[in-house]
């Protein structure tokens, strides 16, 4: 039996009665606390929190070695290329937040796509002037330049311990000796049979003889994306940026009419940005400044509700709720206007996270009527001078935490595998602002300063994030989930520093979002119809989605023990604890 379950079934009547999720002080044992509903994963050694089973297994085996958490957040990125193609990925891009233990340093990793030098403003407008959705979303004009190879290269080289044959040797096997297809794989890859199966290299890499879906329990191999991740285990950056697999990705792109040239794969570069800070009431947050907007309007929307007592208008009460929902409602009006890539565009952050801003935006908020969206506009600040992604934690036996969301944009990104590579392209630069005003796939409008340009990174929704209790590191956590990636992990820290939920409840709590445009709040199941009742009294436009809001995987670190909860809201995510660590690197 491990320690930890001991330690669960040992756990005594006095510590249930205290209701306290704190480590005890006088026997050091972690304390379950029966009062909430959800209970998480415990360790004493490590945590990695991640949407696939496999892939957290490798995760959990290299901290096990001795590897540190960045080791293992890049062994399952690797990992998670091949046993979640719908998310995980080589031909994608994304954000990194670490925490690194010794130095009380945070790091901020920017490997989000760039887009091609041949891109223009103008390039997904059919001849009428707008947006045709399908060149933008499914075409080889819809990849940007991958960033996902170059950004786990970076984080291992500069943060990690293990050499990147260690850490990419899992995912190796994995591909070439395949693995055991899961029921969530089975559902994902069904459901998009035919959008798949359009692409004869997707077809036959990821679906078995005439487009038929495997079954859970087959076993997938993925040979073409074995030599492409041995290649990169052997030659590093040149065994995707440069020699053959690049000459793949061109060849593929000159065939089909995409622009991604040799130059632009070596132009590609991965860029360390300062990270976003703010504060909630005594916590420190810190999280992914732009060309992601998930930080500073995660900062944002907290700074408008620290001026509320939430506490005692009550978690998911109608006035709680009610509030958020016009929190968010003016942090993403900011969103259209205001956020772009920094390196095109001067983003305001400093004035849309600044705690007198969003006492300004308090101010205009009823705290009993819904403002309509047509009644709030993108402020008129001005620059300083200037539907699946995936997310995963990790804690590792020294304190070193890592949130990283990586992401193709849609399911399977633009569904295009790269003929004789095997990986699969994504479809960011459908995040561009198409045409200014126009939203894009996730309903979200933008302006000039998401407009195409070449070699830009388009606006980004990903909100890789860690907390900091008294100073010390607390939680690492983020979601999928497009649009609504903010308010999902908005949503889960707020239950666990305002509502004192552990990891497991405060994941599981009900949730909403609002996004401006369009003017209705989506609702989970779990807000109660007298709840909606009272909010559509108020103004709310309510829409039941009729599924779920992200998926978040998350790890914390409570005294010494570890806990981590991965969302039930999709299928086949896990969180596993360290217990034991064989070596220490
Ligand atoms: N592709 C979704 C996002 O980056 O927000």
């Amino acid at each position: 039996m491990s320690l930890v379950k001991k330690l669960l079934l040992s756990t005594s009547v006095a510590a249930v009665a205290s209701f306290s999720n704190q480590v005890s002080a006088t026997d050091e044992r972690p304390i379950i606390d029966y009062n909430y509903r959800f209970l998480p994963e415990i360790s004493r050694k490590g945590m990695v929190s991640s949407q696939e089973a496999i892939a957290t297994q490798v995760g959990a085996d290299i901290l096990a070695q001795g590897g540190n958490a960045v080791d293992a957040a890049v062994a399952v990125g690797f990992a998670l290329a091949v046993t979640l193609p719908q998310a995980g990925n080589l031909g994608g891009g994304g954000f990194m937040m670490v925490h690194l233990a010794e130095e009380d340093k945070q790091v901020a990793i920017d490997y989000r796509e760039m887009a091609p030098a041949r891109a223009h403003r103008d390039m997904f407008l059919d001849e009428n002037g707008d947006v045709d959705r399908k060149l933008a979303g499914y075409s080889h004009l819809a990849a940007g330049v991958p960033g996902t190879v170059a950004g786990l290269h970076h984080a291992l080289s500069e943060y990690g311990t293990m050499s990147l044959p260690e850490v990419i040797a899992p995912a190796i096997k994995l591909a070439r000796d395949g693995f055991k297809v899961s029921y969530a794989l089975e559902s994902s890859l069904a459901a998009r049979t035919k959008r798949l199966t359009s692409n004869k290299a997707t077809a036959k890499a990821y679906f078995k003889e005439g487009g038929v879906p495997y079954s859970a329990g087959e076993i997938l191999t993925l040979p073409d994306l074995a030599n492409t991740l041995q290649r990169i285990s052997d030659l590093g950056l040149d065994g995707f940026y440069r020699g053959l697999t690049a000459d793949l990705i061109v060849t593929e792109m000159a065939k089909h009419g995409g622009f991604i040239t040799h130059d632009d794969l070596t132009n590609y570069k991965v860029v360390e940005r300062t990270p976003v800070r703010g504060t909630y009431k005594g916590y420190d947050i810190v999280s992914m400044p732009p060309p992601s907007s998930g930080g500073v309007h995660l900062i944002q929307i907290l700074n408008i509700l620290e001026g509320y007592d939430l506490q005692s208008s009550g978690q998911n009460s109608a006035q709680t709720l009610h509030l958020m929902i016009e929190a968010m409602r003016r942090a993403y009006a900011d969103r259209s206007k205001h956020l772009g890539d920094p390196d095109f565009y001067a983003v305001p952050v400093n004035q849309l996270i600044d705690k007198g801003y969003a006492g300004e935006l308090r101010s205009l908020i009823d705290p009993n009527k819904a403002t309509p969206s047509s009644e709030v506009a993108p402020s008129k600040i001005l620059p300083d001078d200037g539907p699946n992604t995936t997310h995963y934690s990790v804690v590792d036996q020294h304190g070193n935490m890592v949130a990283n969301t990586y992401t193709l944009n849609y399911s399977y990104g633009s569904g295009i595998t790269v003929e004789g590579a095997g990986f699969i392209l994504n479809n960011e630069m459908d995040d561009f602002s198409a045409k200014p005003g126009s939203p894009n796939a996730y309903g979200l409008v933008g302006e000039e300063a998401n407009a195409i340009e070449p070699k830009k990174r388009p606006l980004s929704s990903m909100t890789p994030t860690l907390v900091f209790k008294d100073g010390n590191p607390w939680v690492a956590t983020g979601s999928p989930g497009g649009s609504t990636i903010i308010t999902v992990t908005l949503q889960t820290i707020l239950n666990m520093m305002e509502f004192n939920q552990n990891v497991a409840t405060a994941t599981s709590f009900a949730r909403i979002h609002h996004q401006w445009l369009p003017d209705r709040t989506v609702v989970e199941n779990g807000i109660s119809p007298d709840t909606q009742r009272l909010l559509e009294q108020m103004g709310h436009t309510l829409v039941d989605r009729k599924y779920t809001l992200g998926s978040t995987q998350t790890v914390a670190i409570e005294g010494e023990y570890f806990y981590g909860y991965s969302d039930p809201r999709r299928p086949g995510a896990k969180t596993i604890g360290v217990d034991e660590v064989k070596e220490s690197k």
